[in-house]
Order: structure tokens, then sequence, then C-alpha cells
């Protein structure tokens, strides 16, 4: 099968085993320290746009309780505050890896809003949270992480509460033959030859590129949004195709699922 074929096989959402599950979280834990300066750097800083984008998707925040899933070292709940002004009810930062949720917290310290901030470590497919108890979910780079997608799809279907939102920020691979070789030649040398300059960690930047293309992207990864319950679902393409946000919504009440 070649790598385009792959990407497009829904085989690659398998329920990945207990041992590789620890071996991602240990290393997210190991890439911390470097974590945001190369997410910058390696993105030429348009990471913070699409975070702003893919906030912005989720519409009204105000009074609002929000999942920040995967939620690394913050900057997504740190743009929810931003966004909201302050005036969303609570973000929860989830992630299951110590090492991020304690430099997420260190940045906690600088922000006026902190109180908002609720740090939960758990495990995407098993959410600490009631039915029904969260308005909106927001997933930045995290889902080709997670080791059983559609169960942690369902985990977020339960909590939302009905007419909930979810965004999904998520890499994909460029359509344009041109656009796609040269993202291969960035993403497959320069990304880890940098990253392993920059973290000492030469795994972790090798396993970036690997994981995106046999992760499904576009409509393909639309249609498991779907298939968790989600509708409608809406893919948006970002920076030639090189990130996908998709837009998700829990039906309210009354409305076809
Ligand atoms: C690429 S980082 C993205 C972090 C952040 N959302 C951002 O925008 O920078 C992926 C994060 O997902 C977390 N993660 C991966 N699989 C997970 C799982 N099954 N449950 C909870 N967190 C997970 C990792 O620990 C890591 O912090």
């Amino acid at each position: 099968m070649s790598t385009e074929d792959q990407n497009q096989s829904t085989e690659n959402l398998s329920v990945r085993p207990e041992q590789e599950t620890e071996k991602i979280r240990s290393m997210f834990n190991r890439i911390t320290p470097t974590y945001d300066f190369l997410n910058h750097l390696l993105s030429l800083n348009l990471d913070k746009r699409w975070r702003r984008i893919s906030v912005k998707a989720l519409g009204d925040l105000r009074d609002k309780r929000i999942l920040d899933l995967c939620c690394g070292t913050g900057d997504i709940t740190f743009e929810i505050l931003k966004q909201s002004d302050g005036k969303c009810r609570e973000v929860i930062g989830l992630d299951f890896a110590q090492e991020m949720l304690e430099r997420m917290s260190k940045k906690a310290e600088r922000n006026i809003n902190k109180e908002k901030i609720t740090y939960l470590q758990a495990d995407a497919t098993c959410l600490p949270l009631d039915d029904i108890s969260v308005d909106h979910c927001c997933v930045c780079m995290g889902v080709r992480n997670i080791n059983d997608v559609p169960k942690a799809l369902g985990e977020i279907h339960r909590i939302l509460v009905p007419g909930g939102r979810l965004a999904i920020l998520e890499s994909a691979l460029p359509n344009s033959p041109l656009m796609r070789g040269f993202y291969y030649f960035y993403s497959r040398l320069i990304i880890p030859f940098v990253g392993k300059l920059v973290s000492g960690e030469s795994i972790a930047y090798k396993y970036f590129h690997e994981s995106i293309e046999v992760f499904p992207y576009g409509e393909k990864f639309a249609n498991v949004v779907r298939d968790a319950g989600f509708a409608p679902v809406r893919v948006i393409p970002l920076t030639l195709g090189i990130v996908n946000l998709y837009i998700a919504q829990k039906p309210s009440e009354g409305e076809p699922g």
C-alpha cells in the first residue's frame, strides 16, 4: 500500500497496544522542555494562527465550560481565556503527560484568569467528567496520538451538552503534488534534524511525520467523527492543506445524530 492509500484507510485507527501508548506518553514527557519553542520554530509561528482559528470555531465562549483535550503546555487553554476575555466559566486542560501539565501550570502563573483553569491528568479514552457536563471541546494536534480514536470521540460525545461544539485541529498531507513533495522534504528531513538538534530527541520528531502519514484526514476523518454521532461535521483546510480544522457539533435534542 502506498502512503497515500494507507492514509485513506481507517484501519490505522485500530487500537494501539498499551505498551505503545506508554511509549508515546513518555516521549511527550521527555520533549516538554523544548516543546513550545520547537512548535513555533518548526511551524514558522503558524501554530499560533491555527490555534486562534480553532478557538474561534467554538463560537460563544462566555459562561461556557470548555475542555482542552490533549492540552500539552496549554496554549489552547490560554487562547480560550484570551478570546473570552476571561469570561468563560472554566477551562479544563486534560493530558496524560504529567510534565506537560506541570509546564502548563508554570505558564499559567502569569495569567490573570488562572483561577478558571482546572488540570486533569487522564487518558482521552476515559474522561473523568460527567455526562453532558461540558459545553465545548477543542483538540489541537492531539487526536492522531490517541490510542483508540473512536473511543475518545465517544467520550467527547458523552460529556458534551446537546448543541456543544467540537473543534479538532490536525495535521494533514497537502493535495497538490508540488506542495506534497516540499512537505515530505520538510517533515521527513528538516523537522527530525532540527528537532533532534534542539531537543536531543530523534524518535519524537521522526514519529511526527510517520504518524501524520498514516492518519486519515479530510472527509475520511470527518466520517470517523460523524460515526461517533456528531453532525454536522465540516472540514476546513488551512495553510495549503498542511492542517485541517474539523468543526463538529453534538446534535441538539430532537435533531438526528
Ligand atoms: C502534539 S501535543 C499537542 C499539545 C497542545 N494541544 C498544542 O496545541 O500544542 C499532543 C498532546 O497530546 C497528549 N496526548 C496524546 N495522547 C493522549 C491520550 N491518549 N490522552 C491524553 N493526552 C494525550 C500528549 O501528552 C501531548 O501533550
